[in-house]
């Protein structure tokens, strides 16, 4: 017999293999206790469990309060749209409530996203004051209004996309890639010792969702010369590679005021990381290698 889905098809298939509604009255009527006019309390239940729809559960309203502004009217100022949601027909995260409201309320509603599981870094925006991933970041379900805006600090692009030419720019000026002269000794493969590869732990992880350059306030200052956070910790990904020959290169990019020392050790970078990365302790251990 085919699988039964809906839990009414259960409910009347349960009903079904058990004494039915009928066979129940008459075994009551024939019992001296029983009254036909009157039917007894296992009666009453056994109506109820045949006939009632499982009542709705109360909705649970939340307000999402949320940045707009697009190119295509670039006279308008930014504004913030609110939307309700019941979560009871909401998945449990942030994006989960953005891909509904879309997908339900306004489909001009713009923001980026991709894998819904924190690796491809696209869905980064300041939720509540806090830089952070909308895939991981839970709904509250307090009954206070939801601030959704994007990463601070960025020219934005539309509603929650920012802009991150910049960033990208810094990211190509790193060389972020292995470079050597010397050929790998069997012909085929760069091959790393299990203690040089497990330096690159908490580095290799970072997904450049750049919540953390973007909650740098000398980065937000100083976009244009100094690298930030996350390109600095892609940096060191690069300097800790036992296989890669071009260090002293890549020191020499620092060797002024700019790119690397305008960290001033604040540590919002790791505190708002969403992959619980530390870009600070990276940015230390880069000004060590700097100092010998
Ligand atoms: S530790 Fe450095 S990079 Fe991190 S937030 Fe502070 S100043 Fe920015
Ligand atoms: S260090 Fe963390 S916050 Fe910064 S870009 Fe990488 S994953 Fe994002
Ligand atoms: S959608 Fe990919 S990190 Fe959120």
């Amino acid at each position: 017999m085919a699988a039964l889905r809906s839990p009414t098809m259960r409910l009347l298939a349960s009903a079904s293999s058990r004494p039915t509604f009928a066979a129940a009255v008459s075994s009551s009527a024939s019992s001296s206790f029983a009254s036909p006019a009157a039917p007894s309390q296992y009666m009453r239940r056994s109506m109820a469990s045949v006939s009632d729809t499982p009542a709705e559960p109360a909705k649970k309203l939340k307000s999402f309060k949320i940045y707009r502004w697009s190119p295509d009217a670039p006279s308008e100022k930014p504004h913030m749209d609110t939307f309700t949601l019941d979560l009871n027909k909401t998945g449990p995260m942030m994006l989960d409530a953005l891909i509904r409201i879309k997908n339900e309320q306004d489909p001009t509603l713009t923001f980026r996203r991709s894998c819904r599981e924190g690796i491809c870094g696209s869905c980064a925006m300041n939720i509540n004051g806090v830089n952070t991933l909308a895939c991981l970041c839970r709904i509250p379900t307090d009954d206070k209004e939801a601030k959704i805006y994007p990463l601070p600090h960025t020219y934005v692009v539309k509603d929650l996309v920012p802009d991150l030419t910049q960033l990208y720019k810094q990211y190509k000026s790193i060389k972020p890639y292995l470079q050597r002269d010397t050929p790998a000794p069997d012909g085929r493969e760069y091959r790393q010792s299990k203690e040089d590869r497990k330096k690159l732990d908490g580095l290799y992880e970072c997904i450049l969702c750049f919540c953390c350059s973007t909650s740098c306030p000398s980065y937000w200052w100083n976009s244009e010369e100094y690298l930030g956070p996350a390109i600095l910790l892609q940096s060191y990904r690069w300097l800790a590679d036992s296989r890669d020959e071009k260090k002293h290169e890549r020191k020499a990019a620092f060797e002024n005021s700019m790119s690397l020392y305008r960290c001033h050790t604040i540590l919002n970078c790791t505190r708002t990381c969403p992959k619980g990365l530390n870009p600070g302790r990276a940015i230390a251990e880069i000004k060590k290698e700097m100092a010998f």
